[in-house]
């Protein structure tokens, strides 16, 4: 099983429409996956609720879940998706079982500042340190022609970890979110460019 942790404490960065898009992913490669919700605000587990039925299976667990049996699934791949705010224990915690972390931030200063502390605290992280586990970082909702795009560059460029890719704003994340879809259950041609920009990310995973 392969544990892919979403993680930034700064809220509304993109850690749910990243996890839920890569759960889609793998499970429309034919893996299992499970897709843990680690925020009680179930945003996560909400999407699951809303999946329909036909298209490849997705495990759900969260707080509610029973905790040992995680759904009775032995997955292929776990996606984790972390609430704003995980920090210390938490953060330590989510870390122990995860390989590979994403980072999403926004083109904002405010994701800026708060993703630059986040950093500082991973990499506090034995794990981190030592390299147990891999850490890379996505651009949220980039929109290249803007200034704020090219500030998040500087930012990401600088960071320390792996630059992997910038997902673009697009509606098609919010009317995907709001069907229980992912990007992988969409027409191919509704979703070309997006693709495009998920490639390198799909591509740091296998
Ligand atoms: N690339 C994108 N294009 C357009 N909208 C996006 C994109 N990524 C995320 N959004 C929207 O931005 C909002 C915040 O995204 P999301 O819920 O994934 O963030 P989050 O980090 O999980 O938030 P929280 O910290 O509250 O859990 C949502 O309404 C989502 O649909
Ligand atoms: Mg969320």
């Amino acid at each position: 099983m392969k544990t892919i942790l979403i993680a930034n404490p700064k809220g509304g960065s993109g850690k749910t429409t990243l996890a839920t898009n890569l759960a889609g992913y793998f499970a429309s490669r034919g893996g299992r996956v499970l897709l843990a919700d680690l925020d009680r605000q179930r945003s996560a587990s909400d999407w699951l609720s809303r999946r329909p039925a036909a298209l490849p299976a997705i495990h759900g667990w969260n707080s509610q879940s029973d905790k040992k049996s995680m759904g009775g699934v032995k997955p292929d791949w776990l996606v984790v998706d972390s609430p704003a705010g995980m920090h210390g224990d938490k953060l330590s915690n989510a870390l122990k079982r995860a390989e590979r972390v994403i980072v999403p931030v926004q083109p904002s200063a405010f994701d800026m500042v708060a993703t630059r502390n986040f950093l500082e605290e991973l990499c506090a992280e034995k794990s981190v340190r030592k390299e147990k586990i891999e850490v890379a970082m996505i651009g949220m909702r980039v929109d290249a022609r803007t200034r704020a795009a090219a500030d998040l560059s500087s930012f990401l460029d600088a960071a320390g970890f792996p630059v992997l890719t910038l997902l673009r704003d697009a509606q098609i994340y919010v009317q995907a979110a709001g069907e229980g879809l992912s990007l992988f259950d969409m027409a191919p041609s509704r979703t070309a460019r997006e693709m495009e920009q998920w490639q390198p990310l799909l591509d740091w995973l296998e």
